[in-house]
């Protein structure tokens, strides 16, 4: 029989980054285009909701026309439209949501509304076109989901199946990267800014606490980011310098090995034989060298560009949408407040 190809456009616009993609199959990028508002946001050391929304609406829609340029596809060569519909701020999703809508409709196309959490899930799934193909994850597989909003230990028995083993019980790994970055006076966003300070640093300078809670599989982050608050706070009382450095490295290497240490322990824990990492903090070199270092488990992690948000992860979770024959109505709404377990 022949297997029949399926093109999906990815519309991503949930925080600071207007992006879309086309994806064959679920893991071929045909193409990838992100319109970034990373350096407009930064001077306020974060992202300013309003902001975003405004430059959303400049941006989409030649940002959905140059990936379909790129990959040398019209709308009418599309089998189906994903789109993230949340979590993520309100005012942003609707600009996604809503053009992808318009376009689902003037061209006839299924449309189905992606969790943005499922998409860095499904990111591991990704290579580009004209590259040799990455190693599939085979299910049950433990993942772990670290980005600016979230922490989550996921077990999956199959695709579409999110088995919430934990999550984070204050701030988000990347969030703990953001604002340790701003006590450290480094330049948002905190996690690439940490990781560049802490290769000049002794990541056993300072013994920061790992944050390990009673619970099995959640994390605590604000522990920590007490402990590094502390630190600087004893050094500048002492009119002595910050050793930025040091404290980067030494944060750096407690959140590694607390991620990684559970991870690990949950891998054993639930019998799986394959691990994910993904999202914005996989794209730690410290995180994928811990879990690279590792022989007992296959570990997939997504290319760099891929960890950070990207509209190719979308496509790539909406195609098992399409393929589990699930699509939205023209009348969904997004959800800012979005949880994985929601969409399993
Ligand atoms: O997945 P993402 O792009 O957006 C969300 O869905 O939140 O993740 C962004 C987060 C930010 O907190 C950023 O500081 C962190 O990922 N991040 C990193 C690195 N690159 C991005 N954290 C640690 N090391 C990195 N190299
Ligand atoms: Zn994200």
């Amino acid at each position: 029989m022949k297997k029949i190809d399926l093109r999906i456009l990815g519309i991503e616009s949930s925080c600071d980054e207007t992006a879309a993609a086309v994806v064959e199959n679920g893991r071929v990028i045909e193409s990838s285009v992100i319109a970034s508002q990373v350096d407009l946001h930064a001077q306020f050391g974060g992202v300013y909701p309003e902001l975003a929304s405004r430059e959303h609406v400049k941006a989409v829609y030649a940002t959905v026309n140059e990936a379909l340029q790129q990959a040398h596809m019209k709308l009418g060569d599309l089998d189906g439209i994903a789109v993230t519909r949340g979590p993520g701020l309100a005012g942003s999703l609707v600009v996604g949501v809503n053009l992808a809508k318009g376009l689902a409709l003037s061209a006839e196309l299924p449309i189905v509304g992606v969790n943005h959490l499922e998409g860095h899930l499904y990111s591991a799934w990704l290579y580009q076109s004209g590259s040799k193909p990455t190693p599939e994850p085979k299910f049950p597989l433990v993942a772990l989901l670290v980005s600016g909003g979230h922490t989550e230990l996921v077990l999956m028995r199959d695709h579409l199946q999110y088995q919430m083993l934990g999550g984070t019980s204050d701030d988000a790994a990347g969030e703990a990267f953001d604002k340790v970055a701003r006590l450290l006076e480094l330049a948002y966003p905190g996690g690439p800014s940490i990781q560049k300070a802490a290769m000049q640093g002794n990541p056993r300078a300072f013994n920061f606490p790992k944050a390990r809670l009673s619970e099995p599989w959640n994390f605590s982050f604000s522990g920590l980011k007490t402990a590094v608050l502390r630190t600087v706070e004893e050094f500048k009382s002492a009119h002595k310098t910050v050793p930025t450095a040091d404290i980067a490295a030494s944060f750096q290497a407690a959140v590694v090995g607390a991620l990684f240490e559970k991870t690990i322990a949950a891998a054993r824990e639930f019998e799986v034989r394959e691990i994910i990492v993904a999202g914005g903090v996989s794209a730690n070199k410290a995180l994928r060298e811990a879990f690279r270092s590792q022989t007992e488990f296959r570990v997939h992690i997504p290319h760099i560009s891929l960890c950070t948000d990207n509209a190719a992860m979308i496509a790539a979770a909406g195609y098992r949408h399409f393929v589990a024959g699930e699509t939205s109505s023209l009348d969904f709404d997004v959800q800012a407040n979005l949880s994985l377990a929601a969409s399993a």
